[in-house]
């Protein structure tokens, strides 16, 4: 079967960089991205590519060649199901903030909407993929309600997991490690498998692409992200051990890290890991071993999310406490709020965990980050529900120079990685803070010898 008409339900940080390069190696498919939220579509059809609702190096190119041609962005959901003969799901999967589950299990509302909708519209058989990070046997609860409520078409559900990182969404997009298909394994499952493994092989060579049942798709996801974030949080927990003996994390990391079983990657300690998909996922994975009663399984991820949380914790409190012990009144400049370098996502970003922690403490923290907004990071802080609006606007003040952050400030806080932080003047800057001037790197990113010749007091996790 060769597919001519792709819908992808979602404009977001998944579904919209995914279908751009789809769209992008494959001309003679048409590529209809939709999404309810208008905003975010008219920014996707925004003639200037600097405007595009999501920041990602290199994306603005690949949108730029396809938009127009074969890829389209629209609001009109109900048409581009119609017509697709391919429709992938890429809506968001937020864990759950009310009823059972709550803060553990994946909200599969907007899931269960997109299904309920695809059931009612189509009129002829149709291939639906999961994108969406989901919970290892959600294929089933959709293909529940698409055979219950549909229109006698037929439909068959395939599992392909986006395994991309943000920040370099379209590099992983173009050559991935691999591409992951899951699907039932009867005729026309195997077919629809190959459908799907078609549009990819136009890019990806086919010895990269592997095809599971469907269960095994769903569960590697999750399972991936389980052991990047493990990676973390195990070089974060040495981080602290590494404080108190006197060796130092990035030693430790790269010595472990030569040992070709364990390989050098996702081994930087950082001030914890964020983003949209780590927690997600690992609560998603405990919540699914609980309901199977497998508490010793459960309890063992669970770690994972404990140790991050302990390292933001640790590194908020270990401010307050260098700045003898009160930051009230004290300004305190945030050089990023991203969750990670390369994008302005700031899903479970660590820098709104310390910020909220020194909000507590009353200090007054200004914020620089290249790609965030204001109204982003009040958002953010909004969400926590641990102050109302009006304070959490008075003790964060969001500034587009960094150097107005910098001034007079009594300490900085690195957050994000960026790497224009590593190019600012550290002189200027000490020239004009508060003494002593004091410098907390959460994420290893600063010449630590060269801001203590400047005057700095320096702070790097794991030194
Ligand atoms: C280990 C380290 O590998 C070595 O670098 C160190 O110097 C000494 O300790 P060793 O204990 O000899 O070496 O064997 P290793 O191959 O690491 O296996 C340890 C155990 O893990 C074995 O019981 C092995 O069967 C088990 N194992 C290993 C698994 O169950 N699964 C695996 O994928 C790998
Ligand atoms: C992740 C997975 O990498 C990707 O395959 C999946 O599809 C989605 O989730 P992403 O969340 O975009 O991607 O970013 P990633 O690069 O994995 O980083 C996650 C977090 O871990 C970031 O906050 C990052 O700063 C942190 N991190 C990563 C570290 O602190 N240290 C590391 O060594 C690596
Ligand atoms: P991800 O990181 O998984 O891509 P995002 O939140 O960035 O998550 O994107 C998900 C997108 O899906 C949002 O823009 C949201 O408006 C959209 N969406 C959610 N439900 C629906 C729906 N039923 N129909 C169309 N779009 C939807």
């Amino acid at each position: 079967m060769k597919i001519k008409n792709i819908c992808c339900i979602g404009a977001g940080y998944v579904g919209g960089p995914t279908m751009a390069v789809i769209a992008q190696k494959n001309p003679g498919i048409k590529v209809t991205v939709v999404d309810l939220n208008e905003k975010r579509i008219a920014a996707w059809n925004d003639s200037n590519l600097d405007n595009l609702p999501i920041y990602e190096p290199g994306l603005d190119k690949v949108v730029g060649e396809a938009r127009g041609r074969n890829l389209f962005f629209s609001t009109e959901v109900d048409k581009a199901i119609d017509e697709a003969e391919m429709i992938f799901i890429s809506v968001n999967t937020p864990t759950k903030t009310y009823g059972v589950g709550k803060g553990m299990a994946a909200d599969l509302k907007y899931i269960e909407l997109c299904a309920r909708q695809i059931a009612r519209v189509s009129t002829n058989d149709k291939i639906i993929v999961e994108k969406s990070t989901l919970p290892v046997r959600t294929a089933q609860a959709i293909k529940n309600i698409l055979d219950n409520t549909g229109n006698d078409v037929n439909f068959q559900i395939l599992s392909n997991p986006e395994f991309l990182a943000e920040g370099t969404a379209v590099e992983d997009l173009m050559a991935p490690d691999r591409v992951l298909i899951g699907g039932e394994q009867t005729p026309e499952g195997l077919e629809a498998i190959d459908a799907l493994v078609n549009v990819y092989g136009s890019w990806v060579a086919r010895e990269n692409i592997i095809t599971t049942n469907l269960w095994s798709s769903e569960l590697s996801k999750l399972t991936a992200n389980a052991f990047l974030a493990q990676r973390v949080s195990s070089i974060n927990s040495l981080s602290e051990l590494c404080e108190v003996t006197g060796a130092d994390v990035n030693e430790v990391a790269n010595a472990i890290g030569k040992d070709s079983r364990i390989g050098p990657k996702f081994l930087k300690a950082s001030v914890g890991f964020g983003g949209s998909c780590f927690q997600k996922d690992i609560l998603n994975l405990v919540y699914i071993a609980k309901s199977y009663g497998l508490d010793a399984v459960a309890d063992y991820w669970e770690q994972v999310i404990i140790m991050n949380d302990h390292q933001k914790h640790r590194f908020a409190k270990n401010m307050v406490k260098t700045l003898y012990n009160t930051v009230s009144g004290k300004k305190i400049a945030f050089l990023g709020w991203a969750f990670k370098k390369d994008t302005n996502d700031t899903r479970e970003s660590a820098a709104i965990y310390v910020a909220d922690i020194l909000l507590d403490e009353q200090a007054n923290i200004v914020a620089y980050d290249p790609k965030v907004t204001a109204e982003q990071m009040y958002g953010d802080l909004d969400y926590l529900q641990t102050r109302d609006s009006s304070s959490n606007e008075k003790g964060l003040t969001v500034v587009k120079n960094p150097y107005e952050a910098l001034n007079d400030a009594h300490a900085i806080a690195v957050l994000t990685e960026w790497d224009e932080f590593k190019g600012y003047d550290w002189q200027k800057i000490y020239d004009n803070m508060q003494k002593p001037a004091f410098v907390f790197d959460g994420r290893s990113v600063l010449d630590k010898p060269a801001l203590e010749q400047i005057g700095f007091q320096v702070y790097v996790i794991g030194q």
